[in-house]
């Protein structure tokens, strides 16, 4: 809460870690012809497995409900093969049923309900897609 408080919605990220984040991890984008932004999946690798944690993922405003999520998540999982990643987490707001949709139609499942992950009352689906 007091970090909250202190940084905002952002729990204090800034642009050292969004740098840390985009070197050590993976940030796949999915553009049009234009090379104007449809999709973009953002990946953190876990240190000494062979599994990243997708912790962003977002479709334009106005591109959304055309397949380009499913699209970029589809491109991307047989990238991360190719880096013989095997197993991808991601948490979700258990009311967001579009991504929740959207993960099952390329492979997740939900592992758990994770109570009050996010502070009292933020519930989260970890959810779980195997590479293997
Ligand atoms: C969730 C989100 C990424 C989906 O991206 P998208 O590009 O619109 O998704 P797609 O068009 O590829 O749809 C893939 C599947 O998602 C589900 N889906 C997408 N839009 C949906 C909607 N409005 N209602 C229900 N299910 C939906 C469907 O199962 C769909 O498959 P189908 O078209 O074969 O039925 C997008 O809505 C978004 O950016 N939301 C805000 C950010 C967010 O919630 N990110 C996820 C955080 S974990």
């Amino acid at each position: 809460d007091n970090e909250i408080e202190s940084f905002g919605i952002m729990g204090g990220a800034d642009m050292w870690m969004i740098m840390s984040f985009i070197r050590y991890g993976k940030l796949y984008v999915l553009l049009n012809e234009d090379n104007e932004l449809l999709s973009v999946a953002q990946y953190q690798g876990v240190l000494g497995k062979k599994e990243v944690f997708l912790y962003g993922f977002s479709t334009s405003l106005k591109e959304r409900g055309k397949g380009y999520g499913k699209i970029l998540l589809e491109e991307t999982h047989n990238r991360l093969r190719k880096l013989q990643i095997e197993k991808i987490y991601l948490t979700v707001d258990p009311d967001n049923t579009k991504a929740i949709n959207m993960y099952k139609k390329v492979g997740y499942t939900i592992e758990e309900l994770q109570k009050d992950e996010y502070g009292k009352g933020i519930d989260r689906y970890l959810m779980i897609k195997n590479l293997l």
